[in-house]
């Protein structure tokens, strides 16, 4: 149900710009997704995510299950109509999350047996139940359940993980049923070029419409997934999107494109917005900082977002220091505007033949030492 439509590779790297075209419209990558865990891209309403120029969001398995339930969701008439949201929509399966928030864990070549973070109620997740649950949230976009290893990692404990993340994914092809919805692979391996060739060699023999890399920052040098990058870069094919799961870093972003993929989600903007964190063409600032009490400029001067066009860091800052919640909304507001206007000027850059030079003047200008 999914097509994709290369439009432009650099000449220099190996950027690219394409369509991919969903139920609920097209795509235009490099592409970057706002998270929305719980049917809610925090702090922001539907129509302000379209403001911002949002194409795409991501949701979670494992939260929707867990509450208000994938039933309920589908009652609902699906993610879409339970959210208020026509645009498409890209599932998670819950293998990253499993791992990440649950207590007692037990895996098996079967399954996950958890504890729910919320109640402690007892759940056993399989590939079969993850595709089923995606199904029944009718995203358009739906990702197999896979084992994402924390780093660092044995090669071979990471090795089990990538034979268990490809038996997996064959049982969720099988299980995956529904015809408006694209069911995309995951490669592991950690960070070992071998084993990320196999893993990816195996999953292109299943054919899927689409290729996340997972189990990348997970606390790794970024010279390691650079490494990752560029081997799976030659792996995948060339004519599928390629994800990049949990990278929001804009150096990391222009990095990642720069190598060859098309798709990004992280929950970095919405995160650090909420704690007045932003970033700007020339670095990563906290508006909590005493330095801003009187700086009446916006948070970015080349920045057109609703909140740099109308208010000043001096006053963000002063509705930080009173706890109201429009400083929180502000911050997302301006941090996801920055993302997704980065990877659309990325994207103009690759079809102009300029985007080398656009990335260097990017990193020229950006001075930061996170990430
Ligand atoms: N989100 C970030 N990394 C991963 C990963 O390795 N697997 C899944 N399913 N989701 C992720
Ligand atoms: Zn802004």
């Amino acid at each position: 149900m999914l097509k994709f439509k290369l439009e432009a590779t650099c000449n220099k790297t190996k950027a690219r710009a394409g369509v991919i075209e969903t139920p609920h419209g097209k795509i235009e990558t490099p592409v970057f997704m706002p998270v929305g865990t719980r049917a809610t891209v925090k702090a922001m309403a539907p129509f302000e995510l379209k403001a911002i120029g949002a194409q795409i969001i991501l949701s979670n398995t494992y939260h929707l299950y867990l509450r208000p339930g994938a039933d309920v969701v589908a009652e609902a008439g699906g993610l879409h109509n339970f959210m208020g949201w026509d645009r498409p929509i890209l599932t998670d399966s819950g293998g990253f999350q499993v791992f990440s928030l649950s207590t007692l864990r037990e895996i098996t070549d079967d399954g996950v047996l958890f504890q729910s973070h919320l109640d402690g109620t007892r759940h056993f997740m399989t590939p079969e139940k993850a595709t089923l649950v995606q199904e029944q949230l009718g995203s358009d976009i739906a990702m197999c359940f896979d084992e994402c290893v924390p780093y660092p990692c044995s090669p071979e404990n990471s090795y089990k993980a990538v034979e268990r993340t490809i038996a997996w994914a064959e049982r969720c092809k099988k299980a995956h049923k529904r015809s408006d919805q694209s069911l995309f692979g995951i490669v592991q391996g950690s960070v070992y070029p071998e084993q990320r060739i196999y893993c990816a060699s195996e999953l292109k023999k299943m054919d899927f419409p689409g290729y996340a890399i997972g189990g990348l920052s997970v606390g790794e040098p970024h010279e390691k997934m650079y490494q990752m990058l560029d081997v799976l870069s030659e792996e995948l094919p060339h004519e599928k999107p390629r994800y990049l799961m949990g990278v929001g870093y804009p150096l990391n972003l222009l990095e990642g494109v720069a190598r060859g993929v098309d798709m990004f989600d992280c929950v970095l903007p919405t995160r650090n917005g909420r704690n007045g964190t932003v970033f700007t063409y020339s670095g990563r600032i906290n508006l909590k900082n005493k330095a801003y009490e009187r700086d009446f400029s916006p948070i970015d001067p080349n920045c057109n977002c609703y909140a740099c066009r109308n208010f000043s860091k001096a006053y963000i800052r002063h509705l930080y220091r009173s706890g109201e919640i429009l400083a929180s909304r502000l911050c997302t507001w301006h941090n996801l505007h920055f993302l997704v206007d980065l990877m659309s000027k990325a994207r103009i850059a690759i079809l102009e033949g300029s985007f080398e030079d656009f990335k260097r003047r990017f990193e020229d200008n950006f001075n930061d030492e996170g990430g």
